[in-house]
């Protein structure tokens, strides 16, 4: 099997309890070719979400039983074509979600109460004495929280935002969420409405042709200027330049993005620059419980996929 990255030793341990591991030990992707190449003559591929798996590569790698994603999101898997070939695909839903709710609440407070850019600024040598009138932002209890994509993280953030912070939840998805609904007494809306009526914008929609810069420049203009925008889903969810005239021409109060398009983000690029804009790079699941959690199910998800057994995780047609 090819495994694309150092996963942490508890996936890397079970892996090789049970299997030949050709690990790329390096601290960037594979390129594509060496990708290709290093899967050709393998059964089994551990991918990271940084790895294009393509049908291309499938065509190239006939022996393939399972392409066991390191990630919940599969965006970077062609499944229909792993499916149609007979190829299992597996991912590592719900151990992560936690973890990256606190990163998206953790974005949120920042984002909204300028936390990053008062560092600077003492940074800077700035702090010259208590200012009456500095680094005002926006008040969190009680707002309106608009959660983009009602699934487990999206549930999870809106717990927080609800339970602790008494927010007002509303939520933009295909699917009605009863949990929501009884437990946080969430109403489902329209993205539009949604995004005319919330002070705070969690996006936790997964990456598909339909969700492609779904916050695009019209998008942005039905937000309140007083709003605060979070993305920890894919960096393609958001138009970056009309994020960019967003937030320098006072039409959005701030904005913290895990995830860019593309990553990682070029360090000229311009909002990084702003003051108004946090950028992490792609953390919402690094603790140490998660990761773990995560190598342990892709490891399992590979070795079953191996073996012609179901996954533990699949997405796709069944194939096992
Ligand atoms: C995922 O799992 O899809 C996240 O983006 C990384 O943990």
């Amino acid at each position: 099997m090819f495994v694309t990255r150092a996963i942490t030793d508890v996936g890397l341990e079970r892996l090789r309890a049970v299997c030949d591991v050709d690990l790329w030990d390096e601290a960037t992707p594979p390129p594509y070719e060496t990708l290709v190449v290093r899967t050709s003559g393998c059964v089994g591929l551990l991918a990271l979400l940084t790895d294009r798996v393509d049908a291309a590569l499938l065509d190239a790698c006939t022996d393939l039983r399972v392409v066991s994603n390191f990630a919940v999101g599969y965006d970077n898997v062609d499944v229909e074509a792993c499916s149609a070939r007979g190829i299992a695909v597996g991912h590592t839903p719900g151990v992560l979600t936690e973890a990256t709710a606190d990163l998206a609440f953790c974005l949120l407070i920042a984002a909204a109460r300028h936390v990053p850019a008062a560092q600077q600024s003492v940074l800077r040598g700035e702090w010259r004495t208590w200012e009456p009138r500095g680094f005002l932002g926006r008040h969190l209890q009680f707002g309106t929280i608009g959660i983009v994509g009602m699934g487990r993280i999206g549930m999870a953030l809106a717990r927080r935002c609800h339970k602790g912070w008494g927010m007002h939840v509303l939520y933009a998805d295909p699917r009605t969420n009863e949990d929501a609904e009884r437990e946080l007494h969430a109403q489902r809306v329209p993205l539009r409405q949604l995004l005319a009526q919330s002070d705070f914008i969690s996006l936790h929609a997964p990456l598909v042709p339909e969700t492609e810069y779904m916050i695009d420049a019209a998008a942005l203009r039905a937000m309140k200027p007083t709003a605060v925008l979070v993305n920890t889903a894919r960096g393609a969810l958001v138009d970056q330049d009309a994020l960019f005239d967003a937030l320098t021409q006072g039409r959005l109060h701030a904005a913290g993005l895990d995830v860019t398009d593309p990553e990682p983000v070029a360090t000229e690029d311009p909002l990084l620059h702003l003051p108004n804009c946090i950028v992490t790079p792609h953390i919402a699941s690094a603790t140490v419980r998660a990761r773990d959690a995560m190598a342990e199910i892709a490891a399992e998800n590979l070795i079953l996929g191996i073996e012609g057994r179901a996954l533990r995780h699949a997405v796709g047609r069944r194939v096992n």
